[in-house]
């Protein structure tokens, strides 16, 4: 442990095994909501700690499990996650056959469906993975429908599909009154706990780029959803956003295990 040392009269080490100091780990909050920077400043050995595990997580995964894929920052064409499942094997309520996820996210998916069945709640799995070329497939359809400027308020490019990432679930009617059901209510209420966040929130459409869609989930590991719900209020974008960022400060500046 570092503890404080000093390097000049007013520039001291944050404490912790990743060695930056107060004025860099601030500079790294500086974009952030004034109370979520306060959250983190108030938490910062935890919060660090936390930053330290998601180093070594998304270091382990290399399956883009914290990357924030959106309209600017897409996957690459030739992306398939390394671990994809069958979830007709698995026993999970489907409303088609042939869906697959990952691995990660379906041992989330079995936990949190059986908590949800002794609740008396219903799971049903109505999308998972999507590879890039289905996508384009499926992106061209609606935009042959409903025109592209519809359509790009509700469905991703080819590449910037979460669902590329395997991760992903759309749950239940996949419409908004999802998030009136017993079910919708539900996820949203219990989801981080088993490390689902969901994507595109109310009101916040102008950010992230897209309608409110209170069916999707992305799981980003327990963890993840945990500091997304106590430190980003529950923001997704603004988690992610931070992670790809700072995240490679943070690792250039972790102290080796001994
Ligand atoms: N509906 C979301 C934005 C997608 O197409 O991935
Ligand atoms: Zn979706």
């Amino acid at each position: 442990m570092v503890s404080c040392q000093k390097i000049n009269s007013n520039d001291k080490y944050v404490e912790g095994n990743i060695k930056i100091t107060q004025k860099e780990f601030a500079e790294t909050l500086s974009n952030l909501p004034p109370d979520v920077r306060e959250k983190i400043i108030k938490d910062r050995a935890v919060f660090l700690s936390y930053i330290e595990w998601f180093i070594k997580i998304s270091d382990q995964d290399k399956n883009f499990i914290f990357f924030p894929v959106d309209k600017a920052r897409k996957l690459p064409e030739n992306f398939n996650p390394s671990d994809l499942k069958d979830l007709d094997k698995e026993g999970f309520p489907v409303n088609k056959k042939g869906m697959q996820l990952r691995a990660n996210t379906i041992a989330a998916l079995k936990e949190m469906s059986s908590d949800a069945a002794a609740n008396g709640i219903e799971l049903l799995v109505s999308s998972a993975f999507r590879s890039y070329e289905y996508q384009k497939n499926l992106y061209n359809y609606y935009v042959g429908i409903h025109g592209k400027e519809e359509t790009d308020k509700f469905s991703a490019l080819p590449g910037a599909s979460q669902h590329q990432l395997g991760t992903v679930i759309d749950f239940g009617s996949i419409t908004l009154e999802f998030k009136d059901t017993p079910e919708g209510k539900w996820i949203k209420e219990n989801g981080w706990k088993y490390g689902f966040s969901l994507s595109y929130p109310e009101n916040y459409e102008k950010i992230t780029g897209y309608n409110y869609e209170p069916w999707h989930y992305r799981y980003i590991t327990k963890e993840g959803a945990l500091v997304e719900k106590e430190f980003f209020n529950g923001l997704q974008y603004l988690f992610l956003n931070y992670l790809a960022e700072y995240m490679d400060f943070f690792r250039a500046n972790v102290i080796a295990d001994k």
